[in-house]
């Protein structure tokens, strides 16, 4: 039976109406300008090792280090090194307290910072988030009004000066 089968095979498909035409060719051209994006602004040592740029690696090795390193305080400062070793701030490194060392360190002219009330306060400010442990005052009750240093050695916090 040749019956209702004269069309062509294409024919039997409905047509697509055109909004749908429309929208099968704004999501080809969002793909299209993704992939275009990503071809001309990815930098070229992207992925050379990793999800990074390559070229990172070099760029921050050549920054000039401005910390020097606890070993570096002692090649100079042996009573310092000890005192602070055998007191209540031995887990402190030298530079948690007289800042980047390294411009020092290649010339001991330039003087290191020496800082007083507000950096004891920064880890000694009484503060609920504080660990247990670790030793607090209200720096507003604890005779204030004299630096933290009139009473406390900085290298040896237990001892008055
Ligand atoms: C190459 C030797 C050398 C090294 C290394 C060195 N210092 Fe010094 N430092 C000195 C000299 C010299 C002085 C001056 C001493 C003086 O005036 O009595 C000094 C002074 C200081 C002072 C006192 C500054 C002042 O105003 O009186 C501090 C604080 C200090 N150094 C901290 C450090 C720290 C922290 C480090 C490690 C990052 C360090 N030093 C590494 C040689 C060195
Ligand atoms: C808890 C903070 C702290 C740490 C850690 C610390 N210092 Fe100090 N340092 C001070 C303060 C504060 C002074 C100033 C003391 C003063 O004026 O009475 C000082 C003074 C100094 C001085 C000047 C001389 C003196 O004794 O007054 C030198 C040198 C020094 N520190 C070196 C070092 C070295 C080296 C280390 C590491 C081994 C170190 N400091 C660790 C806080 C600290
Ligand atoms: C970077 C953080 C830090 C800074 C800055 C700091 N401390 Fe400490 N301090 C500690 C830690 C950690 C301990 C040891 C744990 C404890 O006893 O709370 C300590 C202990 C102490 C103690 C108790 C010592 C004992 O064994 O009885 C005193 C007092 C003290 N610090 C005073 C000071 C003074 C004064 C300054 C400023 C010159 C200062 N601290 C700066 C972290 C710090
Ligand atoms: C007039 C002297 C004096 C001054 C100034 C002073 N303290 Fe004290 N501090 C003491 C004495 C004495 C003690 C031990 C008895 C007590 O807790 O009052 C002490 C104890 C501490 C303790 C240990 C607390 C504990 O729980 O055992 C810390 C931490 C401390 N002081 C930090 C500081 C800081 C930080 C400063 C500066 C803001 C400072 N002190 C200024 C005399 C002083």
């Amino acid at each position: 039976m040749s019956h209702g089968n004269d069309r062509s095979p294409l024919a039997r498909f409905p047509r697509i109406p055109p909004q749908i035409l429309r929208l099968i060719l704004l999501t080809a051209a969002i793909v299209f300008s993704y992939f275009g994006a990503r071809a001309l602004l990815t930098p070229p040592s992207f992925g050379q090792h990793g999800f990074y740029r390559g070229a990172a690696l070099g760029e921050v090795a050549a920054r000039e280090p401005v910390y020097a390193g606890a070993k570096a305080c002692a090649e100079c400062h042996d009573q310092e090194v000890a005192a602070l070793a055998s007191g209540g701030h031995r887990l402190l490194a030298c530079e948690v307290c007289h800042g980047p060392g390294q411009v020092h360190v290649d010339n001991p002219d330039i003087k290191p910072q020496i800082l007083h009330f507000s950096h004891c306060a920064r880890c000694h400010e009484a503060s609920i988030s504080r660990p247990k442990w670790h030793k607090q005052v209200v720096t507003r009750e604890h005779y204030s009004g004299s630096n933290c240093t009139e009473c406390h050695v900085p290298h040896k916090p237990e001892e008055v000066p």
